[in-house]
């Protein structure tokens, strides 16, 4: 780690805040970006960074992890999924509060947030509970823990399942303007499913989890954002429909962002053929028409941000028979080479765009700082290689857990160097000369 100054040259310098797509210098001095030039100066003893070939970019933002911390570190812990987000070139993640026990007051959102600051790789900015002990029926005090560190609140790992709570929630957030997150499941019609409900569930003789489950809640959601003019994020968005409503939702100007991951816009449900607990995720991986739908949602920015839903499990419990195994994926290692490889090289986004995706519009939707190379702004930066190959493998990861599902995988495009507040917090053996 330093803080001395970096001397970013001759990277391409994406970044949308300044309508910047080109080569530049770029200085970072006591922790924010200094100055963006065809040809900087810094100080004599500045860290040198030469990144030509390089892409040059404001650190990506990761609104949906999970670091199981307190209560689940043998699957991950906050210093160790921030120290692998910041091998995935993020530079702040939110996490979210389905740990043990919830983080549902300011005392755990406080603890989050200082374990954080002491972790050594990227920003962690703790997400409170919707609703107290996650339980979907008293409201938290949503003021208390945002003045200790909350950016926004969910129940994500559930739903919130009762409108009326939703819509207090919705309400009350407006004092303070932070968003509500929603992971949109009606339980009703999930109970006992494990995967998505289709064709294949069918073939595999497993209970399935209807399009329908996520869609319900998505149009209910809405329409209680219309009603209320709260700020509303819609987590992990799954099925053809619920983007169509996001998007005709939008047009009609209601307040709402949206997400998608990495996995939804990459697998269908054939992923889980075989049994393979490593893509039992909720909402699961659906028909080939919503994997579209998905792509298409983030290529015309129905889906604003790109979200890891970075959930890690223990080998023993993924090893479990397909039913009993918990639900989730690794993610924070695989995102750029999966979005390179999948959204950009096809052409559905433009790397700019890819940027707008994984940094400027997550900060925009949590109020985050980031997201921007404006002089002035913190000297949060990711720079990485577009045309670098590499194949997944799991072993390398930072992360205490494994599961994922592209263990093998071929993909373009990787991290470079990740940069927090001035500071080399991945990659700086690679690329720095003094
Ligand atoms: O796949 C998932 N994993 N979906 C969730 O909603 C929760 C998450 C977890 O916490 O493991």
């Amino acid at each position: 780690m330093t803080t001395r100054a970096i001397l970013i040259q001759g990277g391409r310098v994406i970044d949308p805040t300044q309508k910047l797509d080109d080569r530049r210098d770029v200085l970072l001095m006591k922790g924010e970006v200094a100055e963006i030039g065809k040809k900087v100066k810094g100080p004599d003893d500045a860290l040198v960074i030469e990144a030509s070939g390089k892409i040059v970019c404001p650190g990506f933002i990761d609104l949906h992890v999970h670091l199981r911390e307190p209560g689940g570190e043998h699957k991950e812990t906050i210093a160790s999924g921030a120290r692998a987000a910041a091998a995935g070139g993020f530079t702040s993640v939110c996490a979210m509060p389905n740990t043990d026990p919830p983080i549902d007051d300011p005392a755990s959102v406080g603890y989050v947030r200082a374990a954080g600051l002491r972790s050594g790789g990227a920003r962690v900015y703790p997400v409170g509970c919707v609703s107290i002990g996650q339980k979907g029926e008293r409201l938290t005090e949503i003021g208390e823990m945002i003045e200790a560190g909350a950016v926004a609140i969910t129940d994500d790992g559930h739903p919130v399942g009762d409108a009326g709570l939703m819509r207090l929630a919705l309400e009350y957030t407006q004092t303070f303007g932070i968003p509500v997150a929603n992971h949109c499941e009606d339980k009703a019609l999930s109970r006992g499913g494990s995967m998505n409900e289709g064709l294949v569930s069918t073939r595999l003789g497993l209970n399935g989890i209807p399009n329908a489950a996520e869609d319900v809640m998505i149009a209910r959601d809405l329409m209680l954002a219309q009603l209320t003019g709260g700020r509303l994020h819609i987590q992990h968005v799954s099925t053809r429909n619920g983007v169509g409503m996001i998007r005709e939702a939008k047009r009609r100007g209601v307040r709402v962002t949206a997400e998608a991951t990495p996995h939804h816009f990459t697998l269908t449900d054939q992923a889980v053929d075989g049994y393979r607990t490593e893509a039992k995720v909720n909402p699961p991986l659906r028909a080939p028409e919503d994997r579209a739908a998905v792509l298409e949602g983030v290529r015309d920015g129905t889906l604003d941000v790109i979200a890891t839903d970075h959930a890690p499990h223990h080998y023993d419990e993924k090893e479990q028979a397909f039913e009993d195994a918990p639900f989730g994926l690794v993610g924070l290692e695989t995102a750029l080479g999966l979005a390179i490889t999948h959204l950009v090289e096809p052409g559905v986004l433009a790397l700019s765009d890819l940027v707008e995706r994984m940094s400027c519009a997550p900060a925009r939707a949590f109020s985050l700082p980031g997201g921007t190379l404006r002089v002035g702004s913190p000297a949060d930066l990711t720079i990485f290689d577009p045309a670098v190959a590499w194949t997944v493998d799991p072993a390398r990861f930072k992360s205490k857990s494994k599961n994922t599902p592209f263990a093998g995988w071929q993909l373009r495009g990787q991290v470079v160097a990740t940069i927090v507040g001035g500071a080399i917090v991945f990659g700086g053996g690679l690329l720095s000369k003094v």
